[in-house]
Formats: C-alpha cells, structure tokens, sequence
C-alpha cells in the first residue's frame, strides 16, 4: 500500500470533519463527493446549492453539509468570536460582523469554535489569503510561535541514502527568510509532521551549507550562525529529539560523508527530516527532488497551527484536494 493511501486508510478510522471553504470550484466539489463517497472524512462545503450544482452539475451531493455564511445561524456567534480575538487588533464589532460572512474566515472560525476538526482551502485563493485567517483567529499550538510548512517526499523506490522511502523537506512555501527561532520552530514542528503523518521516526538535519564550522560566511550573510543558533535553539526546545547540524546535504545523508565530517553525530549520514535555511533552498529543493528525482511531493503541510488548517495549490486536481483532506484529519487526531 501506498503511503498516500495508508494516510487515507488511516483518516477514515478516525472519522474527522472538515470544512472546504470552496463551493464555488468544482474541483472542491467533486472532491468533497468523493472523500464522503470513500468515508476519508465528513465534509462540511461552504458554499450553496444551486451554486455548487452549477459548477458540478453531475456531483451528488448527498451526506455533505452545506454551509452558506450569509444566512447561516452560526455567522453571529462566529462573528463575536472573531471581534474577541481580534478586537485588541483594533477590530470594531462591525468589522467583524462583515468579515465573518467571508468564506475563509468562515471556515477558520468553524475550526476555532471546535464545529469542525480540520480547515482546508486555496484551490482559488491565494496561500496568503488562505492563511491569514488561520493565522489571526486560530494562531499556533503551544510551545511554537512559527506557523511553517513541509513536503513529504516519496521516493519512487527505497534508496541506500532514504531507506525510509520517504523525506520531509521544511519550510518550502512560507516562511521566506526565517530567524534562528523560526528555523528551530519548523525543525521542531516538522519532526512532529514527520511522525504523525510519514509514520516515521525523525533524524533532523539542520542543513547549510556548510558542516559543522567547515563554511564561514560570518562577513556576508551571517546563514552559517544564523543555522547552528537555531540547532542549538532546537535542542533546547525538544531535548529528546534526534536532531544536529548545521550539515551540508551529503552530510546528513550519506554516513560515508557524515561520519567524516560530523563523526559521532547521530543525525549525519541518517537524516530523514530536512530543514533549509530559507525557502529560496526549500522551494528549489524539493522541485529538483520532485523533477530529478522522481520523488512524489505531498504538501505543502501546514503545522504549528493551534488546529490544523492546510493549504491548496490553486493548481490542485481532485486529487490533490482528497489527499489534503486526508492528511488534515490525521494532523486532527
Ligand atoms: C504566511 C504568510 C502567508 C502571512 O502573510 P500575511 O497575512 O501577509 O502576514 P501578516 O504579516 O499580515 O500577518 C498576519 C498575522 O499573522 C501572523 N503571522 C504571519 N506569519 C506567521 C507565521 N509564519 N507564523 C505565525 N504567525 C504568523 C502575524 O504575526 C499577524 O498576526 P497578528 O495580526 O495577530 O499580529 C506570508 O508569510 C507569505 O505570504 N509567505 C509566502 C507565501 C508564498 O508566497 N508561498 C509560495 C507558495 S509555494
């Protein structure tokens, strides 16, 4: 069985819902079909009727909730609770009474009032809309202050250097220029993704590129401090972790290269969760292992969030959209 198919396996046991903010794209529409039609989860579709029968006129809606903010019971409660949390922002009670009827914010207030388990939009908004008001109402679980994102990497067969079939490369896709306490939240954060969603026991290279002091770049940049501060941050916040750095690629994954530079580290050479400096190195990372390397990339996967909220490409197939969902129910367990 395919990972991707043990996440939905594993999704369909735990029954979770969660809220599609797109009734207007057909794609959404037909994933939220077939998500109930295969148990993954129970869908609540924002959106109405007619609307979605207009996009999707062949989908069976039948055993999806539909959930239209504008004459919903719920807009006004979700309304007070949206000028709660944001009313120290400067928010008036107006404000927040048009911004509930929003769809996104909608949704993300549904996750914040516990209605729904899991939160997944962007098939035709942008990643920063999608997010924003996740990031305002639902903001980040304890412990973490960096909302960040990761890709499970798939390998399209066991390799000597990626025996678990599988990698989880971090942040690819949100946070641009990450601080040594961002880069050690998304380290932490994605160790945590790692283990529930890939199913595997995380060994988390801090990558640079520069090993352990081999690299200087103290007179420009400051990245090679800027990742050994952020180890040691992370270290600190999970002392249990397997985790080390700072390590060129080769050396967190070949123990040749690693037991060279890095002896008696128990990450080199063994890595299987990756965190970049930046997303310039986490974004072309993954497209070179996705085109290259023929790997499969799930994600971008949200995490650090209070309750987990996902993010779609606005490229997504229907596919892309049932994978989401599945992989948000297992973020809720
Ligand atoms: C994450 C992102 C979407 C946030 O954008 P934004 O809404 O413009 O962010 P703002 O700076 O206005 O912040 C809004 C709120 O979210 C918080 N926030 C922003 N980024 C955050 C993060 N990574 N973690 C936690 N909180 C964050 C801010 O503190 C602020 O909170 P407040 O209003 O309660 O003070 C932005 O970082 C971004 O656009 N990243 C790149 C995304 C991208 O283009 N990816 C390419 C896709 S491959």
């Amino acid at each position: 069985m395919s990972l991707l198919d043990e996440i939905k396996a594993k999704a369909a046991k735990l029954k979770k819902t969660i809220v599609l903010c797109e009734g207007e794209d057909k794609r959404v529409v037909e994933a939220a079909a077939q998500i109930t039609k295969e148990g993954i989860a129970k869908i609540v579709l924002i959106g109405n009727e007619a609307e979605c029968k207009k996009v999707a006129p062949d989908v069976d809606l039948t055993g999806i909730t539909l959930v239209d903010p504008l004459n919903s019971e719920k807009t006004a409660e979700y309304a007070n609770l949206l000028y709660e949390a944001r009313k120290a922002k400067g928010m008036t009670e107006e404000q927040a009474r048009a911004q509930a009827k929003d769809r996104t914010m909608f949704g993300a207030l549904m996750l914040k009032a516990g209605d729904v388990d899991g939160y997944v939009s962007g098939a035709c908004h942008s990643t920063a809309n999608t997010l924003r008001p996740g990031l305002q109402v639902v903001k980040t679980a304890p412990g973490i202050k960096t909302v960040s994102s990761c890709f499970l990497m798939i390998a399209p067969e066991k390799h000597k250097y990626n025996p678990d079939g599988v990698a989880v490369f971090a942040d690819c896709a949100i946070n641009i220029e990450p601080t040594a306490e961002q880069l050690a939240d998304i380290a932490v954060s994605s160790a945590r993704t790692a283990k529930a969603i890939a199913g595997i026991e995380p060994r988390v290279a801090m990558l640079s590129f520069s090993t352990k002091g081999s690299g200087n770049d103290d007179k420009f940049t400051q990245t090679v401090p800027k990742v050994q501060k952020a180890t040691e941050l992370a270290k600190e916040m999970a002392p249990e972790l397997a985790l080390d750095g700072e390590f060129q690629f080769d050396a967190a994954v070949a123990p040749e290269v690693g037991q060279l530079k890095a002896p008696g580290s128990k990450v080199a050479g063994n890595a299987n969760v990756f965190v970049f400096p930046n997303i310039n190195a986490g974004n072309i990372g993954y497209k070179i292992a996705q085109r290259f390397g023929g790997y499969m990339a799930i994600g971008p996967v949200c995490q650090g969030f209070a309750k987990p909220l996902n993010d779609l490409s606005r490229g997504c197939s229907v596919e892309d959209i049932v994978a989401t969902v599945a992989v948000t129910a297992l973020q809720a367990e």
